[in-house]
């Protein structure tokens, strides 16, 4: 049996919260044949338009040249590879002290917890970059951390005391760091007064329509509107206004039970909550983390939480407006009449992709607070013709009590009105240059295989195509009439990867995959300021089999025009590359690089006998041309 250190978040789910088997070999077999004709409907369009009606200029297959850089091969380096003409140097790793009067990272003991309140967090992922009175903020996720690197000096890679869970704690949460470059190198401003670590124990404000509702209420603030900290940060957002969002995703993982035997309710199951955590321990220090003794609190988790870069004592909110479950990332886009557009991933095999549209504008003067406050949160419904339609999650459409309670237990508000099942939506990213949004769908080893956690039927649809999905596909829509407040919308895919060095049928992927740029699992997407999609990938880096020939995780450029798909970057051993953004002036790229060697196979980036750290990179042209 695998070892359950290496299982996934929702793997781990599994493991304590069985789900029926419907697996029946043969009508699985017969349901992906059967979609292999519609994907050829699609695909052998040749430029990506929908069925239903196109989305991007037919014909539009011309060779592209808007890449700035010659594709890469795969790696099975334990180095970062990228394009000759561009350098990357380590910027800022897990553990390295934002204050001077705190000590380097130790890699004999991997710190302690008062160290790494002080230290950039681990598992770096979402991040973006501020300008502010000339000083360069870069506000990051500090994800989770891996037991065998965290702790790998302790026995069985366990935590031999509270202050070593403490520290596990401290590595999770958010990273804010003035940076600058000196000589053309990128480093940090320790010391700088905006420097911050914003963890699972800091203060914050709980905003919309969840405020003061009973089932957030708990013994330590029965009012129901104050709540500590944030974990488990995967993808973010930035608001037109300024602040950073952070999204709370896998925040499941750290809840658990003095009783094993405790059994939590339907509501908490269906977000994976059970009496058995990930192996963190937080319990065992804080029993806000004991769900027997404080079964509300997983209620006061799962959200968006939006933070004032430019102020290290504001406090952070979180915004129940935008609904509760494991957030991948927010996109953030004014519509053309100053609404405030969010879209965002429900990370988890079978769950849905949202949207939120702000009931006021954005406009000088108004009060920001309110338009993340109040809105309305829909649901995306795709139609296998190429149409879709977001349904709106209110008391009526759901059936429950209040818009309090579909901000809590908004999974169950999506499966009331009958929202897509799809293959675990990642990052959402709109186009600057066109109306349009595209969705990372990662993998779905379900699909067409077993319903999800609140039994709804996850039978191969419209977007999500082939059954036991391992490789993943990117999904675009288009709001009809350019409106991202619209009801309607056109969809297609942008991209079905695969592999088609070893599969002849859908698993080899669409047109624009081939043994060049092949790849699995995209995750990260963000566009750059020309208009160019990038992809990172988390992804399977067995590189045999299925992923024979696909190597160590990988970022990606694609043109959304053309469909091209080139390789820019492939990360060090058993990495996730996670988490992009740009200097202000365009010349750098800052990438993520988060968990290098999970498995034990890494040293990077110090080489030698070193532990493994997550790390940004800061990527240059030589030339010290524009990079994004
Ligand atoms: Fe933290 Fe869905 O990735
Ligand atoms: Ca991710
Ligand atoms: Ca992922």
């Amino acid at each position: 049996m695998k070892d359950e250190r290496i299982l996934s978040f929702d793997e781990f789910d599994e493991v304590v919260n069985p789900r029926p088997e419907e697996c029946e070999f043969d009508r699985v077999v017969e349901r992906a044949l059967s979609r292999r004709g519609f994907l050829g409907g699609v695909l052998a369009m040749g430029s990506f338009t929908a069925v239903g009606g196109s989305l991007v200029p037919s014909g539009a297959h011309a060779v592209s040249n808007r890449f700035a850089f010659e594709a890469i091969p795969v790696s099975t380096a334990d180095e970062v590879i990228v394009p000759a003409g561009y350098k990357a140097d380590v910027m800022v790793r897990w553990g390295d002290p934002l204050w001077s009067d705190a000590p380097e990272f130790d890699h004999a003991t991997r710190g302690t917890a008062a160290s790494q309140e002080r230290a950039f967090g681990d598992n770096t992922d979402g991040q973006d970059i501020f300008l502010h009175d000339d000083h360069v903020l870069l506000v990051v996720n500090n994800e989770y951390t891996n037991r065998d690197i965290l702790w790998g000096n302790n026995p069985d890679a366990k935590p031999a005391s509270d202050d070593d869970i403490a520290k596990g704690m401290m590595a999770h949460g958010v990273t804010i760091v003035e940076i600058a470059s000196t000589d053309g190198k990128w480093g940090i401003v320790k010391d700088s007064p905006y420097n911050r670590r914003v963890t699972p124990q800091t203060e914050m404000s709980i905003t919309g329509p969840a405020a003061g509702h009973d089932f957030m209420k708990t013994a330590a603030d029965p009012s129901g509107t104050t709540c500590k900290g944030t974990w488990n940060n995967c993808g973010n957002g930035v608001t037109p206004w300024g602040t950073y969002l952070a999204c709370e995703e896998n925040f499941n993982g750290y809840f658990s039970a003095e009783d094993e035997n405790h059994e939590v309710n339907a509501d908490l199951k269906r977000y994976g909550v059970s009496s058995k955590d990930w192996g963190y321990g937080w319990a065992k220090i804080d029993d806000r983390f004991d769900v027997s003794k404080n079964p509300n609190e997983p209620n006061r988790a799962g959200f968006v939480v939006e933070i004032d870069p430019t102020d290290p004592t504001s406090t952070p909110r979180k915004l129940t407006a935008l609904g509760r479950f494991k957030h991948e990332n927010a996109e953030v886009i004014v519509n053309n009449d100053g609404r405030v557009v969010v879209y965002m991933g429900d990370d988890e095999r079978g769950e849905f992709l949202y949207r939120f549209v702000s009931e006021g504008v954005y406009a000088a003067g108004v009060d920001t607070n309110a338009l993340l406050e109040q809105g309305t949160l829909s649901v995306a419904k795709f139609n296998d013709d190429g149409t879709g339609e977001w349904l709106d999650l209110t008391p009526e459409s759901t059936g429950m009590a209040s818009q309090a309670e579909i901000s809590i237990h908004t999974r169950q508000a999506g499966s009331a009105v009958g929202a897509t099942t799809m293959d675990r939506p990642e990052w959402v990213a709109a186009n600057p240059n066109a109306p349009e949004v595209y969705c990372c769908l990662t993998n779905n080893k379900n699909r067409g295989v077993k319903p999800n956690a609140g039994g709804d039927d996850t039978s191969a649809n419209g977007p999500n195509p082939r059954d036991k999905n391992n490789y993943g596909q990117i999904v675009r829509w288009r709001p009809d009439g350019g409106d991202h407040a619209a009801a309607g919308f056109g969809w297609d895919l942008y991209v079905l990867a695969g592999n088609p060095t070893v599969h002849q049928d859908a698993y080899a992927g669409s047109e624009n995959v081939n043994a060049d740029n092949m790849f699995n699992s995209p995750d990260g997407l963000k566009f750059d300021s020309n208009g160019l999609l990038w992809i990172q990938t988390d992804g399977n880096y067995g590189n045999e089999g299925d992923f024979a020939g696909q190597g160590n995780n990988q970022m990606l450029a694609g043109d959304p025009v053309t469909g091209e798909i080139r390789r820019f970057l492939v990360g060090p051993n058993e990495c996730e590359v996670t988490g992009l953004s740009w200097s202000p002036d365009r010349r750098t790229m800052f990438v993520g690089i988060q968990h290098p060697g999970e498995d034990g196979n890494s040293h990077w980036p110090e080489g030698g006998d070193s532990v493994p750290r997550s790390a940004i990179i800061a990527i240059t042209r030589e030339d010290g041309g524009l990079v994004g």
